[in-house]
């Protein structure tokens, strides 16, 4: 298989790249997995100082792949995978970023709420169209986009699906900061190595303090998948689902 998750390291940043460029980086239950491994490793190991996700140029990730959840939205089997990632995003140890070019749907956008910063490009568009599948909101964004964008700006993002551009997002609170295409990765990466250079325990507690246990957030994932996974069988997911991969392109 080519590999849709490339995993690197910069010195102490470990760098976890989604690469499936022909699918927008459109995630598969592999792809899920390898990152879980990434993030459990870098955890681990004392040589790791700081995790960076980032994507590909104009895709930083289109969200689940739609095919993995018509598969389940016709009574088949949806494995453990993404659970595992959304556990590893709730419960990572150390510092996260994110760099985010172009097209970030779904768990492209909600993946963000749990980076302790995240750079994102003039052209990226925030986009969560969960309920327009007949999916409702995961990775705990139910929780954490009231918490950071207000109720409102919450129900415009997740409940409305309003795409927020980079500027609108920053403005939100979503995002850290903006920075031209050609300096994203500069950008993250020197904001890596800063972090990392930080004394590690004295960042430990200052970052656990700032994120609170996380109990609370794991029991609202749970819930939330919960919700999402009778959502996969319903009439209205199945109906969007096979609409999307079905639909004709205009060329
Ligand atoms: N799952 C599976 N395949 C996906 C995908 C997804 N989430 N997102 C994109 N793709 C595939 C397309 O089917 C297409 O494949 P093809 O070339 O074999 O036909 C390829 O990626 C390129 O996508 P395309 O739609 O041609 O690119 P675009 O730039 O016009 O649009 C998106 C990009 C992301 C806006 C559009 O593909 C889209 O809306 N995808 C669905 C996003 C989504 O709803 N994600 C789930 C959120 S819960």
């Amino acid at each position: 298989m080519t590999d849709h998750i490339l995993v690197e390291r910069q010195g102490t940043v470990q760098i976890i790249r989604m690469n499936r460029p022909d699918k927008k980086n459109a995630l598969t239950r592999a792809m899920y997995a390898k990152m879980s491994a990434a993030l459990a490793e870098g955890d681990a190991d004392p040589a790791v100082r700081v995790h960076v996700f980032l994507g590909v140029p104009g895709a930083f990730c289109a969200g689940n792949d739609l095919a993995d959840f018509l598969v389940v939205a016709t009574g088949g089997e949806g494995g453990t995978e993404v659970w595992d990632f959304l556990m590893a995003l709730a419960k990572v140890e150390k510092p996260m970023l994110s760099g985010v070019d172009g097209i970030a749907v779904g768990i492209g956008t909600t993946l963000n709420l749990h980076c302790d910063l995240t750079f994102a490009t003039p052209r990226t568009l925030f986009r969560t169209p969960f309920v327009d599948l007949g999916l409702v909101p995961e990775a705990g964004s139910s929780l954490l986009a009231p918490q950071i964008l207000g109720r409102q700006g919450a129900f415009a993002l997740l409940g409305l699906g309003e795409g927020f551009s980079a500027e609108r997002a920053k403005a939100a609170g979503l995002i850290y900061e903006v920075v031209a295409e050609d300096a994203l990765e500069r950008s993250v990466l020197a904001a890596a190595a800063q972090i990392a250079a930080k004394p590690p325990q004295a960042l430990k507690i200052a970052r656990d303090l700032m994120r609170g246990s996380g109990e609370e957030l794991v029991a609202r994932i749970k819930v939330e998948s919960e919700h999402f996974r009778e959502r996969l069988k319903s009439n209205e997911a199945r109906a969007a689902l096979t609409a999307f991969m079905t639909r004709k392109k205009v060329s």
